[in-house]
């Protein structure tokens, strides 16, 4: 069920995600939708120390991604699927649970099933990867970025 709603999420957002990529493409830029005084995206509120748990997770994040992006470059598929499922698939979900001021629980619904999306895309890179399906691990790489996109241009937090 959750599988379901999950993917029915992401086909709504690679949707949208879509339209805007078409309506770039007729000259309006996205950066017009978050320029000073019109930011739309919804706030969250999160205690300081969820919010410093977050940066660290997300900071994390980036530098996976660098790291994945050169092993997928470097054609080195065994060390990009480690570093995708342990630093960014759903193995290393819930770490935070027992803190009690895990992000997870602060963020709304729409909120967590884009970052559990971006957790399951991983996990399918690190799949693809082992099998050595690079195609596929792009893929889902991009499937990666996509949740980066969608959860950025969704919430704030400041
Ligand atoms: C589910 C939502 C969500 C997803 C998915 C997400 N982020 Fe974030 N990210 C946040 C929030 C919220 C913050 C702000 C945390 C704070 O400062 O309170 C943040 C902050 C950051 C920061 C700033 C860290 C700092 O130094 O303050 C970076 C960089 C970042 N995210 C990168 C990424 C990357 C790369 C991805 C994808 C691999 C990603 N994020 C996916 C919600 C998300």
């Amino acid at each position: 069920m959750i599988k379901i709603v999950t993917l029915l999420a992401s086909i709504i957002l690679l949707f949208t995600f879509q339209s805007a990529h078409s309506a770039e493409a007729v000259g309006e830029t996205r950066s017009a939708t978050i320029s000073p005084g019109s930011d739309h995206r919804q706030l969250v509120s999160m205690p300081d120390e969820t919010s410093q748990l977050m940066r660290q997770d997300m900071l994390d994040h980036l530098s996976a991604l660098n790291e994945i992006i050169g092993f997928l470059a470097a054609n080195n598929l065994d060390a990009a699927a480690d570093v995708a499922e342990t630093r960014m698939g759903k193995s290393s979900m819930g770490k935070h649970r027992a803190t009690g001021v895990g992000p997870g629980r602060f963020m709304p619904l729409e909120m967590r099933n884009i970052g559990w999306g971006m957790h399951e895309s991983a996990t399918e890179l690190s799949d693809a990867a082992k099998e050595g399906n690079l195609k596929g691990a792009y893929s889902a790489l991009q499937k990666v970025t996509t949740a980066c996109v969608a959860c950025h241009y969704s919430y704030r937090t400041r």
